[in-house]
């Protein structure tokens, strides 16, 4: 494990949640019937938490500014980034509030449908957030998602525009956004269906993806990558558009792949590597993750991607006219 000395390149501000996970076969009950599930896992999770582990667990030293309630879960939550080699000191305690719950459904193909109830993550406010900006000088890239107030990830992106850090924002789960505030985004990266919610354009072909996320580069956008899940993912900017694949696996859950894939795209990027090479290798980081079951636990550490990472055949991405 690193120690917590290594200057931290990412900033992730954003949620952690606590996953309660259903895994159930056939169907899923209709209102006022009970039926039984297949089984049941409590599990560490959130877009923001997820993401910084997934740089962890990859060898990173992310700095995570984030809420959890006073109540059963908050210790756990913090004890859990401790155990990833996560400094906690930015990690707020808000009195009388529940910690992030989420509750997550999976089918027997693996697919999942969430709720999430932020609870203190909605109590990370704009000042807890101008009040760092000295620590926050030291990074080189924001992170953040859409799980916690709108306002904060307004502050949020406005102190990386300040700071001239790069920001990448996983705009997920979809919601009403302020596009002035995102000029000047080095990465936007939404799913189809995130895509079709912010902007209302249709994503049922690769030609109306790419009107998705011209659109958004006329916000001042400077790269969209919009994921398809095993379909891989699109590079939209101002140079071209490109297709990466997605690495074959035998997925039995997809939750948090989505978030294993931004947060090893990150540090990819945080450690210097380019674009396009960092989102081949998190296509394949978050493959990997399909294979097993649950979130964070579900990612793998850093000599394990790399010794399957090296076995699998290489790949370019399709330039796309
Ligand atoms: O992206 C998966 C995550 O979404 C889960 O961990 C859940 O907590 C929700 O935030």
């Amino acid at each position: 494990m690193h120690s917590y000395q290594s200057q931290p390149k990412v900033a992730m501000i954003g949620s952690n949640m606590m996953d309660l996970i259903t895994y159930y076969d056939d169907s899923f009950p209709k209102i006022g019937e009970t039926i039984f599930g297949k089984d049941f896992e409590i599990g560490f999770g959130g877009k923001g938490a997820n993401q910084a582990v997934a740089i962890a667990k990859l060898g990173g030293n992310p700095l995570v500014v984030t809420a959890v309630g006073n109540d059963l879960f908050g210790p756990l939550v913090k004890e859990n980034f401790k155990n990833q080699g996560i400094d906690t000191t930015w990690i707020k305690t808000v009195n009388g509030k529940t910690s992030g719950v989420a509750p997550i459904f999976v089918d027997k193909n693996g697919d999942n449908s969430i709720f999430i109830i932020p609870g203190a993550n909605s109590f990370l406010e704009p000042e807890d957030i101008l009040q760092m900006k000295s620590v926050l000088s030291g990074v080189s890239f924001f992170l953040l998602q859409l799980e916690i107030k709108l306002e904060t990830v307004y502050t949020a992106l406005n102190l990386a525009h300040e700071l001239g850090k790069k920001v990448i924002l996983n705009p997920a789960p979809a919601r009403n956004l302020e596009w002035k505030y995102l000029e000047g985004i080095y990465l936007f990266a939404p799913n189809e269906t995130e895509l079709h919610t912010l902007t209302g354009v249709n994503t049922n072909s690769h030609d109306e993806i790419f009107k998705g996320a011209h659109f958004l580069l006329e916000k001042g956008i400077k790269n969209v990558l919009v994921t398809l899940g095993e379909k891989g993912s699109l590079l939209v900017n101002d140079k071209n558009n490109r297709l990466f694949s997605a690495y074959p696996v035998k997925s039995i859950d997809t939750t948090g792949a989505g978030d294993a894939f931004i947060g090893a795209l990150v540090h990819f990027l945080s450690q210097g590597q380019g674009l396009e090479e960092s989102i081949d290798k998190a296509s394949g980081y978050a493959a990997l993750s399909t294979t097993q079951r649950g979130t964070q636990k579900s990612f793998a550490d850093r000599e394990t991607f790399e010794n399957w990472f090296a076995q699998q055949p290489k790949r370019e991405a399709f330039i796309l006219e």
